[in-house]
């Protein structure tokens, strides 16, 4: 990464999760299913699920509220808010206006960023270089999802991955070398058909057979997606960290995106990291998509994992596909 005038660091993270809780054992009397198989190839026992009456804008405002306050600003001193979602609360406008709204951040520019998985890694990213430039002071990025709305609850090869949940990080300018210190995206819109939702847009819009179809639910290929996430996570991994000149034997915490235990397991074993070193959070919330990072950055902050003067590695995966990841000393 070119050096610039000046760098970004994290100044305070935060999170939300919907209260309900969805076991595996929920999910058998549900699908034809059982804990044992979605345990054992997933790794999930349980996930959150956003209550009827709450929205993505709900999870995402009580995860900025979080953040701000860990970060000791008002949404006052917001320049900017990126939120990265798949799950908004509609087509238009950005769900980062309305949050923008709520929390009264009056001279924050807001923008969604779809990047599915990534929405939070290219949501860091766009931030850092938007601070780097001199453009902006203060940005607020949150990944946020509600893909309960988004499944289809008689599908189960997707309905027993997925959760809801909003994670949140204010960045604000430092010196150059410290705080970020590599960021990397990379997408292949060859492979866009490994995940989707394919109605509801201008190709194929709403419709009654739209939604006799079901096409307003997620569809997968879930071993093409395998396949293509460990090697798209390593060559991120190993991308920010040569921008950095840094090795894996520096990296105090890898946090990748929570699709599958089994994803995670095989990057790390490919990277040649030591399992104590790996964040794993999807036991008890499952995939949700562009919030797994933030929430578990925050929850490994909040809870001493990630201490002051650590190397942190955030990697991702998603649909589009999109791959990408960040480097940074936490301060
Ligand atoms: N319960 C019981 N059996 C099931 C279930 C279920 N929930 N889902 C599928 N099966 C069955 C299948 O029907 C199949 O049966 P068959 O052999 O009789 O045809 C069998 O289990 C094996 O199915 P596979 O799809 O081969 O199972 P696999 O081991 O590949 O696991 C999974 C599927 C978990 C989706 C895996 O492919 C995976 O994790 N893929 C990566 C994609 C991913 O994680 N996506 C999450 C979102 S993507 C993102 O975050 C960007």
């Amino acid at each position: 990464m070119k050096q610039s005038l000046r760098g970004s660091r994290i100044a305070g993270t935060g999170h939300y999760c919907p209260e309900r809780v969805l076991t595996n054992f929920d999910l058998e009397k549900m699908v034809d299913t059982s804990d044992e198989w979605i345990l054992t190839r997933t790794g999930i026992r349980e996930r959150r699920i956003a209550a009827r009456e709450e929205a993505t804008s709900d999870l995402a405002f009580a995860a900025a509220r979080a953040a701000l306050d860990n970060a000791k600003l008002g949404p006052g001193d917001l320049d900017g808010i990126i939120v990265g979602t798949v799950s908004g609360d509609m087509i238009f406008p950005a769900t980062s206006c309305l949050i923008q709204d709520r929390l009264g951040a009056t001279k924050a520019a807001a923008f969604d960023m779809n990047a599915a998985c990534c929405g939070f890694i290219f949501g860091v990213s766009t931030a850092h270089a938007l601070i780097a430039s001199g453009q902006m002071n203060k940005v607020l990025v949150v990944g946020v999802e509600v893909l309960s709305k988004l499944t289809d609850w008689s599908d189960r090869a997707t309905c027993v991955l997925f959760g809801d949940g909003a994670g949140a990080a204010v960045l604000e300018p430092c010196e150059p070398g410290e705080g970020v210190l590599g960021t990397y995206m990379r997408s292949d819109g060859a492979l866009a058909d490994l995940l989707y939702i394919r109605a509801g847009g201008t190709r194929y819009p709403t419709s009654l057979e739209s939604v006799q179809n079901k096409d307003h639910f997620i569809k997968m290929k879930g071993d093409g997606v395998f396949k293509y996430a460990v090697r798209a996570m390593e060559d991120a991994a190993q991308q920010v960290l040569e921008q950095a000149n840094l090795r894996l034997d520096d990296v105090d915490v890898f946090i990748p995106h929570q699709a599958n235990v089994r994803i995670i397991d095989a990057v790390q074993r490919r990277l040649g990291l030591p399992e104590q070193k790996v964040v794993v959070t999807l036991e008890k919330y499952g995939n949700m998509s562009s919030a797994t990072i933030p929430i578990a950055l925050d929850e490994a902050a909040r809870n001493g994992r990630v201490k002051k003067g650590d190397l942190v590695l955030l990697v991702a995966f998603g649909g589009g596909l999109t791959w990408g990841a960040v480097l940074l000393r936490y301060v």
